[in-house]
């Protein structure tokens, strides 16, 4: 049983990668933000307008602990679903972790436009979106370096990943 849950700041390429490595692996792909959308019937953004943050960390949580995984996947989870609650320790448990290392110039680069989906970033620009970028990754890497696997993002590939993976479940 070989359950990959992939940890990242938004903008890491979780969904990316995650996609790529499943199709290696020849592996199920599930993102859990995609299945609360569609559990919940409306976009992250709207969630959080209509419940709020703290409302969408429990949900989360929830879709994580309750989903019924098969016994392989490839699992791209939401940039701060490792933060909350004992989720980091959980997925450790039940699977192996890879947290996408990347400085936060590198994620806002790759976040590009697509920021503007993320209800957190939405509405910082320029210094303040670097400065805020910052800081919650410094809070942020307290739960993400727990991962099994921490691989520097910039020169990740799902060829690179799924050798990783393989040293760790050997
Ligand atoms: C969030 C990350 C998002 C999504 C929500 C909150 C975060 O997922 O869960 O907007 O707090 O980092 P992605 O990392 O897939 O963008």
């Amino acid at each position: 049983m070989t359950r990959i849950f992939l940890i990242g700041y938004m903008g890491s390429g979780k969904t990316t990668l995650g996609r790529k490595l499943a199709a290696r692996l020849n592996y199920p792909f599930l993102d859990l933000d995609h299945l609360l959308e569609e559990q919940a019937g409306m976009t992250i953004a709207e969630y959080f307008a209509s419940f709020g943050e703290t409302a969408f960390r429990v949900a989360e949580s929830e879709i994580l602990k309750s989903t019924a995984y098969p016994e392989n996947a490839v699992i791209s989870t939401g940039g701060g679903l490792p933060c909350f609650f004992d989720n980091m320790e959980w997925m450790n448990a039940n699977g192996i972790t890879l947290y996408i290392n990347l400085s936060p110039k590198a994620l806002i680069s790759r976040l590009g436009n697509n920021k503007d989906d993320r209800p957190i970033l939405r509405d910082k620009h320029g210094d303040e979106l670097l400065g805020f970028i910052t800081e919650k990754l410094e809070e942020r890497n307290a739960y993400y370096q727990k991962a099994h696997i921490v691989a520097e993002g910039l020169s990740l590939t799902a060829e690179k990943a799924e050798a990783l993976i393989a040293g760790k479940t050997a």
